[in-house]
């Protein structure tokens, strides 16, 4: 069976996404702000669920169309084969979002949708009444400059949600941003990694899982493992496929410090939960006296904001601090994730590049230095 699929991302995380999709064996990859589309069959369905580092989810495309009014909406979901993947007795919520069209009212166009995807599964099951106690088939629409996608999500609880972090510290980076960041850094399994500022350790776990090609989705459960659709032992052969990918003879090491002794005992375990306690070591450290321990690393951080952690003057005084302290030598690689408009100036030195990006709601920019 080809099933469409879209994996919605970060904004400025479309290019990674469209690579690991590619990478698993996805076909007909194309980008657009903020999602990747791909086509494959149950297979890659469940191989993106299990595989994926940078997207957020995974959902089945029943269909696309232009709706300018209510009507137009109803008839066009009303046209879409929505039994082949909702059975009579499935669950089948609707929720979504409009921007820039003319259908705006999220509720109206909620109740209609659902009252559309009733009428024609009716005419398919010959029932007047569903009882919804079956999987859960959540029903996302999003309407963009009135065009509207119907999609079924595959993935349940989000997939950044990993199952190693059940505690973070205040200002935890999502998973899959801190994935991609070291995607960006190019990590290499014989690179050294440091996170002078670790938190709750998220970025040096993803840059280990990352470089030794543990995926992210072996040990959780997606919602659509209860799809009748998809044969349970699909799931089963990807998780076992995934595994079997795991590189076990890297010489890759992480360094993780920070200030706070309680975020420290946060990322222990938080790693030792993840399966890459042994590939890093923690102390706890100031970075202004930022020292590495090897001839070569790479550096991955995400220093405090102004808004959330520090007043913004302690925040600026901090990069001030980070640029002295951070070595200007070669063989060392520089990427840090801040909201700071002024950072080059303030850490002392021009970015060789820097990557816009959201960190939740708070716009941002990677400063990379390479050089
Ligand atoms: C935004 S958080 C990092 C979050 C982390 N990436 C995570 O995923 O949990 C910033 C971290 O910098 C640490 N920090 C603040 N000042 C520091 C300093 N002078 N030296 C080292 N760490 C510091 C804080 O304790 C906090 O854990």
């Amino acid at each position: 069976m080809n099933i469409k699929m879209t994996a919605p991302c970060i904004f400025g995380l479309e290019k990674p996404v469209a690579e690991e999709l590619k990478q698993m064996g996805a076909k007909n990859v194309t980008s657009e702000n903020g999602r990747v589309f791909f086509e494959g069959d149950e297979n890659m369905l469940a191989r993106a669920n299990i595989r994926s580092r940078y997207s957020e989810r995974i959902y089945i495309v029943v269909g696309s169309f232009e709706a300018h009014s209510f009507e137009e909406l109803f008839q066009g979901t009303k046209g879409l084969e929505w039994e082949k993947w909702i059975s009579e007795y499935d669950e089948f919520p609707v929720k979504g979002y409009s921007v820039n069209s003319d259908l705006f009212s999220v509720s109206d166009c909620q109740s209609i949708i659902k009252k559309a995807v009733v009428e024609r599964l009716k005419s398919i099951y010959g029932v007047e009444w569903f009882e919804e106690t079956g999987a859960r088939h959540q029903i996302e629409f999003s309407i963009i400059k009135n065009l509207v996608y119907m999609l079924i999500d595959t993935t349940g609880a989000g997939l950044h949600k990993r199952g190693y972090r059940p505690q973070a510290n205040d200002a935890p980076l999502k998973e899959t941003l801190a994935a991609a960041m070291a995607y960006f850094s190019r990590l290499r399994p014989y690179h050294t990694l440091y996170d002078p500022m670790c938190g709750s350790g998220t970025v040096l776990i993803e840059g280990a899982m990352l470089v030794n090609n543990i995926f992210p989705g072996t040990k959780r459960n997606f919602s659509a493992q209860r799809f009748e659709q998809i044969d349970p032992s699909v799931w089963d052969e990807e998780r076992q496929l995934a595994e079997s990918l795991r590189i076990t003879d890297t010489d890759f090491k992480a360094y993780g410090s920070d200030i706070d002794e309680n975020a420290l005992e946060i990322a222990k375990s938080n790693a030792e939960r993840a399966g890459v306690a042994e590939y890093i070591s923690f102390e706890r450290a100031d970075v202004r006296s930022f020292k590495p321990k090897t001839e070569r690393g790479t550096v991955i951080c995400n220093p405090p904001y102004g808004e959330r952690m520090l007043t913004s003057s302690q925040a600026a005084e901090l990069i001030r601090a980070m640029g002295k302290a951070f070595p200007q030598k070669h063989g060392f690689s520089y990427s840090i994730i801040s909201p700071q408009e002024d950072f080059e100036e303030l850490f002392g030195r021009r970015a060789d590049k820097r990557r816009k990006l959201y960190n939740g709601m708070i716009k941002c920019q990677l400063y990379m230095y390479y050089k």
